[in-house]
């Protein structure tokens, strides 16, 4: 029997446990791996997998202008819209919301 889990929000970890222009890879149950920045005062997610190759995008280096750069050949993403921005990426990643509440980072995935 397969296991459906279902959850709506993902608790990523306190905001603070994340510095600026750092990245976070999670996996919440159900989905593939998400990659969670920190660029100022502003979260955002995607995909953590590059959509060039396999690589983890949480490995790579993100900017303050809300640009990831890829870690195996150098493509890069705006974090905000997931959109390809240089080549050889030229799909874009999934983002997703997230939400600050309490102090704390959450994935909202809808229901
Ligand atoms: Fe990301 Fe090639 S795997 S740019």
């Amino acid at each position: 029997m397969d296991l459906v889990v279902n959850i709506s929000r993902f608790f990523v970890c306190a905001a603070d446990e994340l510095g600026n222009n750092e990245i976070r890879p999670v996996t919440p149950p159900g989905l593939g791996p998400v990659a969670v920045y920190r660029v100022e005062d502003a979260f955002y997610a995607t995909d953590d997998i590059c959509s060039h190759g396999h690589a983890s995008l949480s490995e790579g280096e993100v900017d303050e202008d809300c640009v990831v750069e890829c870690p195996w050949h150098g493509g890069t993403f705006d974090i905000r819209t997931g959109e390809a921005l240089s080549f050889p990426c030229v799909l874009p990643v999934k983002v997703y919301p997230v939400s600050v509440e309490d102090g704390n980072v959450y994935l909202d995935l809808g229901a």
